[in-house]
């Protein structure tokens, strides 16, 4: 039995009344929320452990024996394409004495430990473990690598560590439709930016998800273009989808004479309607997933829990596979990825500004405007995952 200090009560008091009413007096998080090791430890069981977390791209590990490493929630785990095509997910732990096995990304025809060299195929199954023939039950097969579970949704990888969650696209089989012409199964990564450990809880740099700040922080970044007043949004059940219309006048013609958003770096897809060539959009599927997508390119920003208030976050820059054949593709991607990092840099020290004023104790809970529709749907989602899902009596018996 856990006791739970009196002010995690008290948030998850406040939590259980927004997740009840759902969130009608559109209020953000207690900020204790946002800074809180007890809410956290909450959040890594029931949200992250319990939910499904992007871990990257399918192509990333496109050839047999191509590998992409994380670690995820300090667990580390691997991503790997075996000889049969398939992609896996593995614990990447050995089975020995549990020494890591494949560190960063490459290619392998066998995954050999670099402790007491037990080596195993792609599949997992462990192939070879020297010297262990004395042993007196030692038995090879109860000494594959461990499955994680995982899934791929629009070509985007997804573990489930606990390993007991529902199945991912039924969640999110509403928003396919909504993304269905961008085809997004057959893009490529074509970069990944490092962002390291960000100073800011996955909570702060949700909120940060909405586009109400473009005429503060971004006048040129995207106000200019796309004002943020201009935005809309809509929200599934475990997702939220934003969108802001790039202003009339200063809309450009693609080469068959289709209005596009200025600001494209290769060529616009065709088979996109008016609203999705003209529009930028952000997508959200909780916990730690965004999708920034432009009508020719977009990028995968992945936001991984650390500690409460302490993230670690990475951006995949993705890219029509078409583009790749471009004469100008790489000065164009380093472009694209030039602008990604400006605005990044304007969004980092405001993140980082509000996770210390969430720290101070003077922070209250906030109103949120109409334009804030997406951090409402976070708040009551966050809400109801930590305080409805069990009951109060399970929470207090963990
Ligand atoms: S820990 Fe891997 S072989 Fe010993
Ligand atoms: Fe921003």
């Amino acid at each position: 039995m856990q006791t739970l200090r009196a002010t995690t009560s008290q948030t998850l008091e406040t939590m259980a009344s927004m997740a009840a009413e759902g969130n009608a007096g559109w209020r953000t998080l207690p900020p204790d929320a946002y800074c809180n090791p007890e809410i956290h430890a909450l959040e890594r069981e029931r949200i992250f452990r319990a939910g499904w977390i992007a871990i990257g791209r399918a192509d990333q590990a496109a050839e047999a024996g191509a590998y992409v490493t994380r670690e995820i929630l300090g667990e580390p785990i691997v991503m790997l394409r075996g000889n049969d095509g398939e992609l896996r997910v593995f614990s990447n732990i050995c089975r020995h004495r549990w020494m890591k096995l494949l560190e960063g990304t490459g290619r392998k025809a066998v995954i050999t430990c670099p402790y007491h060299a037990w080596v195993y195929g792609l599949d997992g199954a462990l192939r070879r473990a020297p010297e262990m023939e004395q042993h007196p039950d030692f038995d090879p097969a109860t000494c594959a690598l461990e499955t994680v579970n995982h899934e791929i949704w629009q070509g985007f990888v997804y573990v489930n560590l606990d390993g007991r969650a529902d199945a991912l696209a039924p969640r999110l089989s509403d928003l396919d439709p909504r993304i269905a012409a961008y085809d997004l199964d057959t893009w490529v990564t074509a970069d990944t930016v490092d962002c390291g450990i960000i100073p800011w809880d996955w909570k702060v740099m949700q909120d940060n998800g909405e586009c109400y700040h473009h005429a503060g922080l971004h006048p040129q970044t995207f106000q200019d273009v796309f004002p943020g007043e201009e935005a809309g949004a809509v929200t599934g059940d475990e997702w939220s989808m934003l969108w802001t219309p790039a202003r009339q006048e200063v809309l450009e013609k693609t080469g068959s004479g289709e209005a596009v958003m200025p600001g494209c770096y290769f060529t616009p897809l065709e088979g996109l309607d008016d609203f999705q060539r003209t529009n930028f959009l952000l997508i959200y599927v909780l916990p730690n997933f965004f999708i920034y997508l432009q009508p020719d390119c977009g990028l995968l920003i992945r936001v991984e829990p650390v500690e409460a208030g302490r993230s670690r976050m990475a951006a995949d820059v993705l890219v029509p596979a078409s583009a790749r054949e471009r004469p100008d593709y790489s000065e164009q991607l380093a472009a694209f990825t030039a602008f990604f990092n400006r605005f990044n840099d304007e969004d980092g020290p405001v993140n980082t500004a509000i996770q210390k004023a969430l720290e101070t104790g003077r922070a209250g809970q906030a109103p949120l405007s109409h334009l804030e529709a997406h951090n409402r749907h976070v708040a009551w989602w966050v809400s109801r995952k930590l305080t409805q899902d069990k009951t109060a009596a399970a929470l207090a018996a963990e």
